[in-house]
């Protein structure tokens, strides 16, 4: 039971993805030239193809392989996609007058099982330069809007369908349902991709990988190693050994957190190795952010490996690579923005270590990942915190790192997201919708100004205040917090964090900024 999804390079794909797995449908993305076997080893009960950049009649643009065709499954092709399938089957695509890009209402003009009711008019979000002006044969219009005379177009018998619009995208409202009566009623797919499920499959995959050995994994504190970890204790229990690296480069109460919640919810295997005068020895009088990455990255590895060894080397290591993961490596002509994560993996291990992998998560997305730990017991404050960098409060304490300048930092930190968090405003439920804050943080600057306190002169650090809305982290913006808010934290960190007398708000996007500063 599944969809195969080709990516003809939109940069909705994922979303794409994700938004079918919503309807608890299973489905995996793959490049629309991606070998044949492989798609059809997952045994497809229908494909979707995605938008894309290119025009049909490019030289070298992608096109549908022959197996898709000749499979006779359903076929739903979106925007590019649809017009791939137009060009497939015969039909004419051809530059519109202008581009297309936004909102529009579109008007289901004819019964079929893909969109609302016939005459309904429904909001949709445009984004396509080329349009359809000859239909395939054997194909109807289905919808229309005043500038898409063919907004969607279908032969109901061979089930195949096109649409101009993007369903996956927030804009469109019943983008979701569209794409359930895709999946469910045309496809006749069975919505049992659930967290039981999920789990249910994991733990058998991880007991056959597995066997009768023994594993351990490297918690971060994050959702993804703390969720992998939690679904390898379920499936083989004791043989799981925990090890969580105290860098004292964490947040404030983090390391209790962790430690609380495997104790609760992992049982008794988690080594917690105190490491913070290594991580601070090695750090000294370093400045520069990638050498900060790099030693905070060996250090992370040299404990790593002294603590398997303590841990009798067992077979298999645990790790949380989760499905963007997976799709982007395999993307080879993604943006530069995705391949600047590349230097993201430090905490991660050397590919020479004499382990076996085991990836729970590689066919998870985020949001799932966080449900599944939530139907495993972990708690809330786990599964629902904000992404934080592998080198942690490195990255935000600019300049040379000392304990008292990090732990200052810290302080701040935890005013300003404790502030937030009671506001309402730092919800990471909600972290999806327009306009939530996604990422919040405090950064430290190694800049002195001169202030007045009581009549004191004052000469300190200053320290910026970064909050970012976003949906995928590769571009975000500033987010608008209140004016008041903004205000009663700054006044609180100048007067409860010693050494700090400034504060300033971060108000650029990604691009051109990045969202963490170094
Ligand atoms: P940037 O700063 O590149 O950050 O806009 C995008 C997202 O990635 C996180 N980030 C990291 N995550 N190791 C990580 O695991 C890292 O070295 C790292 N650097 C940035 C950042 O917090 C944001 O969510």
């Amino acid at each position: 039971m599944a969809i195969a999804i080709l990516d003809f390079g939109s940069q909705y794909s994922q979303l794409i993805a994700r938004k079918v797995r919503e309807c608890q449908v299973y489905c995996e993305l793959f490049p629309w030239d991606a070998p044949a076997e492989k798609v059809l080893a997952l045994n497809p009960g229908g494909f979707i193809l995605s938008g894309g950049p290119s025009s049909v009649y490019d030289a070298g643009a992608p096109f549908i392989p022959d197996y898709v065709l000749e499979s006779g499954t359903p076929v739903l092709g979106i925007c590019y996609g649809m017009q791939a399938l137009t060009y497939a089957l015969g039909g004419r695509v051809a530059p519109a007058q202008r581009r297309e890009y936004g909102p529009a209402q579109v008007q289901t003009t004819r019964p079929n099982p893909l969109l609302p009711p016939s005459g309904e008019s429904f909001a949709v979000w445009m984004s396509h330069g080329d349009r359809i002006e000859g239909l395939p044969p054997g194909f109807e219009v289905l919808a229309a809007s005043s500038n898409s005379p063919i907004a969607a177009m279908g032969n109901l018998e061979q089930r195949r369908y096109g649409v101009q619009f993007h369903p996956e995208v927030h804009h469109t409202p019943g983008g979701v349902e569209l794409l359930r009566r895709f999946a469910v009623d045309i496809c006749g797919q069975t919505p049992d991709w659930t967290p039981e499920n999920i789990i249910a499959q994991a733990v058998e995959r991880i007991r056959a990988q597995v066997g009768e050995e023994r594993a351990l994994v490297a918690v971060s504190g994050g959702v993804d190693s703390s969720v992998a970890a939690a679904l390898v204790q379920r499936a083989i229990g004791e043989r799981l050994a925990a090890v969580f690296v105290d860098n004292g480069l964490l947040r404030a109460g983090e390391r209790l957190q962790v430690e609380q919640a495997f104790r609760r919810g992992l049982g008794p295997h988690l080594t917690v190795a105190d490491e913070i005068e290594t991580f601070f020895d090695n750090l000294q009088g370093v400045t520069e952010p990638e050498k900060k990455r790099r030693i905070i990255g060996e250090t992370f590895i040299r404990i790593f490996e002294s603590q398997a060894r303590n841990l009798g080397q067992p077979r298999f290591l645990v790790q949380g690579t989760i499905y963007p993961d997976v799709v982007e490596s395999s993307a080879p002509d993604r943006s530069q923005a995705q391949r600047i994560k590349t230097h993201h993996n430090v905490g991660g291990l050397p590919k020479d270590m004499n382990f076996e992998l085991v990836e729970p998560l590689r066919y998870l997305f985020k949001d799932e990942v966080r449900l599944v730990g939530e139907a495993l017991g972990l708690p809330a404050e786990l599964v629902w915190r904000q992404p934080f960098p592998g080198p942690g409060l490195a990255v935000r304490c600019l300049g040379e790192l000392t304990l008292e300048r990090v732990e200052r930092l810290r302080q701040a930190d935890a005013i300003f997201t404790s502030e937030l968090t009671a506001a309402g405003l730092l919800n990471l439920r909600m972290a999806d919708q327009p306009g939530a804050i996604a990422q919040a943080f405090a950064v430290l600057l190694p800049v002195r100004s001169v202030g007045v306190m009581g009549d004191q002169r004052t000469y300190q650090e200053a320290v910026a205040l970064r909050a970012v809305t976003t949906s995928d982290f590769m571009t975000a913006d500033f987010a608008r917090i209140p004016y008041e808010l903004l205000g009663r934290v700054a006044s609180r960190i100048v007067n409860e964090v010693k050494g700090v007398n400034r504060v300033v708000l971060d108000i650029t996007s990604k691009p051109p900024a990045t969202i963490e500063w170094e």
